[in-house]
This record gives C-alpha cells, structure tokens and sequence, in this order.
C-alpha cells in the first residue's frame, strides 16, 4: 500500500474574509503536520472543517445550508467528522449542535491552534468536542500550508479592541493580540527562501499592529524590518482603521520601497451623524484629511474603502452625504454592503431599522455609483506604465498572462510563460471595471 492511501483526508471550506481564508491554511498546516492529506470534496473526506463567518446575517445561514448538506451526507458516511470553526463557531457555540448534532467538534477562531487535540478528543471520545474561550495569549506561530506560491497572507495582529456598534468580530475575534515582530521576520524569511514575491499582513485592525505589546514595535516599523528581507519585493497590508492612521505610518508608506502603493480603508458612511451612532470615532472630514495628506505624499496611492448602505435610521440626507463621500473621495474600488443586524451589537438593539427594500436600493445606488467613480479613475490610468507581479495565466484567456499593479489592480497581457513569478512593466492600454489590459514592455 502506498502512503497516500494511509493517509486520512480532510476537506476544508471557507467562508468569508482573508483572514479566515488564511486561518484554513494554518488549520490544514497544523493536520498535515498530523498526517492528513488535503481532498477536493467532502465526499471523499474523512473529515470536513467549515470555517465559517458571521459578519453578515446571510453568511451565517450559507454555512448552516452547507452544515445540513453534510449531516445528510453523514447518513451515508457515519464515520465522517465534521467540524465547525471560525466565526459563527466563536459566536455560537454548543448552540449549532441543537440545529445540526451531528457536528463532532467546534473552534473558535481565537482557539485554531487547538484544532490538532480537538479533533483527536472528538475521535477519540466518540461525543462533541467545543473549545470557543477567548485566549489573551498573542496569536503563536503555527504551519500554514497555503494555496498561493508567490503571494503569502501572514498574519500579524488578531482581535480587536474598536466596539464598532454594527460589528461582530470583538465578539468573534476576541481583544486585539499582536504576535512578536521576530516571529512574523522569521516567517517571512522562510516564505522569501521558498519563493514568495510578496506579502500581506493582516490583521482586523492591523495598523493598530504592537498597540498592545510591550515590545515597542508598530506597523510602521514591521513595515521598515520587511523591506530588509531579501526576495521579498512587495509588502501589502489589511485592514486598516482610519485612527490607528498616523503621520509615522504615512511617512513609513511612502518611504519604504517594498510597501505598495494601496489601502484599503474603511469609511463606512459619509454622514458624520451615522459615523458617530456607529462608534467610528472620526468624521469624514478626518477621514478625507488623512488621504489627502497620504495622496499628498504617494500622488499615486490606490485606495479602497467599505461601505455600509442602510444603517439603522439613516436618512435620505444621511445617505446623500454617503454618496457625496463616495464620488469625492475617488475610490478604486469599494466593497459595499448592506446593514444586517448582528446578535450582541449595540446597532442591532436600535428602533430604526429601515426596510429590506430601502436597504437594497441604497446598495444599489452606491455600487452603481462606485462603477462611475471607477471608470473614471481608470481612464486616469490609461497610458501609464505600470510595475507588475505576474501571477500566472489567465483562467478565462489561457494565452494571456494575469498580473496585479502595485495599487492592487489586475492586468491582462500577452507574453511569455517564465515571467510568471517575477517582476515586469506594462502600459495599460485598455480598462474594464474589474481589470486593465496591458501591453508588455520590453527591456
Ligand atoms: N452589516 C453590514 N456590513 C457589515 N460590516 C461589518 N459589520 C456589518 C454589518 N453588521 C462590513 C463593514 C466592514 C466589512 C468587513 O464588513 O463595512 O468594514
């Protein structure tokens, strides 16, 4: 017998942001280093983990649908181990076993660093095994075993201190913890000794990075430590909170060669009102200041922003100072959504919430909006010569090659195959909502 057929196997699904695509990487990190083996479907597994999320109402109910496809498929297959972890396993608890018992064993994102003993114990115990504390411990280093082999997730900062009154992750993610700065150089020594081009740190306040270590080490000069990592050409990272944006930060984002000329900065609404029932602690005149000084410094800075259409009580006037923010601020891209009521939110306790009808068509508008300011700003980049990562080749054009600007945008171009991996110029000849068609420069 081979040892590929020894080997147990486990399929793993993700819903949600980043860091919970990268917390599937550490998971099947820590059961690989058990001996298990990654499969395609749940079907041929012999254990399934879900790592679920809970920021928004409808991504609770995908992976309670997804759940109750697996318990079916649990009375064909009775030894199959199913698992639940991430976000909506934190929030939930013992509860998801009431609405799916065939669940062996659930983990909070905070508490993946247990996955390995959990799973043993539900094994071994043949009864549900959950673990949903709220360590203070600083996240720990742990195996990731990840898809990507050019672009690498690290994460360096977890939970979060902010009490946004719309959002679940303090209850999900626990208090902010910053993992030690050798730790996360180490890593990304061995992540530039295999191969890999670029990095994002993430975190869910991840500019607030060493706020709460002793250790005396910010974002700023994580971002100064990374630059001097041979291999490593980019350095990205996300999320950022528009208070924990400081002139340090900014300065570092200019000056450090390898950082990348984005960010992606939450604003959420534009009316000054909502932004203070929501906890933001800014206004939007604060907000426009600290990227009017960033463009100041980085004139061709990207920046992507979250929108939040139909918070409760937003007014018409509300909403139209939203949409004002929106065109001024000349995003690339946003990532809108609309208001969903979570458990243990001050938000979700208000009076006013405003119809499902009125929420969709304030969505709507602020996308379509954003699809203008996009375009817009597109046109601005046609021409212009561009650096660019070549990722691979295109999924849908195979004869085309695929690579990402420094500001984050994608490019399609014709060229050879061994500049995958590696660094090239285009001009940008042609622009799509979602992407540019680039013209490869020779040297
Ligand atoms: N409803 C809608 N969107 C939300 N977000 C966070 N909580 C909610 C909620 N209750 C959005 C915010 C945040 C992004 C990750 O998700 O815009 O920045």
């Amino acid at each position: 017998m081979n040892k590929t057929s020894q080997n147990k196997k486990l399929f793993i699904r993700t819903f949600g942001c980043q860091m919970n695509e990268h917390d599937s990487e550490r998971i099947a990190g820590l059961l690989i280093a058990e001996g298990y083996e990654i499969c395609q479907n749940p079907e041929a597994a012999d254990v399934v983990i879900l790592n679920t999320c809970s920021i928004r109402e409808k991504a609770e109910q995908k992976a309670y649908s997804e759940l109750g496809r697996l318990q079916e498929l649990k009375q064909e297959k009775p030894e199959l181990i199913i698992g639940v972890a991430g976000c909506t396993a934190q929030r939930e608890g013992e509860a998801i076993l009431k609405r799916i018992p065939s669940v062996d064993f659930i983990f909070g994102s905070p508490n993946i660093d247990k996955t390995a003993e959990l799973l043993k114990h539900a094994i071994q115990q043949k009864q549900p095994a959950v673990l949903v504390d709220y360590p203070t411990r600083p996240p720990i280093t742990l195996p990731a075993v990840r898809k990507d082999k050019l672009r690498a997730w690290v994460s360096v900062m977890e939970g979060c201190d902010y009490r946004c009154s719309f959002c679940v992750v303090p209850t999900t993610r626990g208090p902010e913890r910053s993992r030690p700065s050798r730790e996360i150089i180490s890593e990304i020594v061995q992540l530039a000794d295999a191969g890999y081009k670029e990095v994002t740190l993430l975190g869910q306040t991840v500019n607030s990075y060493g706020k709460r270590s002793d250790e005396g080490v910010d974002l700023a000069d994580l971002l100064r430590m990374i630059n001097d990592i041979p291999g490593i050409e980019r350095i990205r990272f996300t999320t950022s909170h528009p208070n924990d944006l400081n002139m340090k930060l900014m300065t570092a984002m200019a000056d450090i060669p390898k950082v990348c000329e984005h960010l992606h900065l939450p604003l959420q609404s534009g009316s000054d009102r909502i932004l203070k029932i929501m906890r933001r602690g800014y206004s939007f005149k604060e907000y426009r200041s600290k990227i009017d000084m960033l463009r100041q410094l980085i004139p061709d800075l990207g920046v992507t922003s979250d929108i939040i259409a139909g918070f409760p009580g937003e007014s018409e006037k509300d909403f139209a100072q939203t949409l004002l923010a929106v065109s001024e601020m000349g995003f690339d891209g946003i990532y809108a959504f609309q208001y969903s009521p979570r458990p243990n939110t001050d938000a979700a306790s208000l009076s006013d919430h405003l119809p499902e009808k009125v929420k969709e068509a304030r969505l709507k508008q602020v996308i379509d909006l954003q699809h203008a300011v996009t375009n817009q700003r597109n046109q601005n980049l046609l021409g212009t010569i561009q650096e660019i990562l070549v990722e691979g080749k295109n999924e849908k054009y195979p004869d085309k090659l695929t690579g990402r600007l420094r500001i984050n945008r994608v490019v399609h171009f014709s060229g050879p195959d061994n500049l995958i991996g590696g660094l090239s110029w285009v001009k940008l000849i042609q622009a799509r909502l979602g992407s540019f068609d680039g013209e490869l420069l020779h040297a």
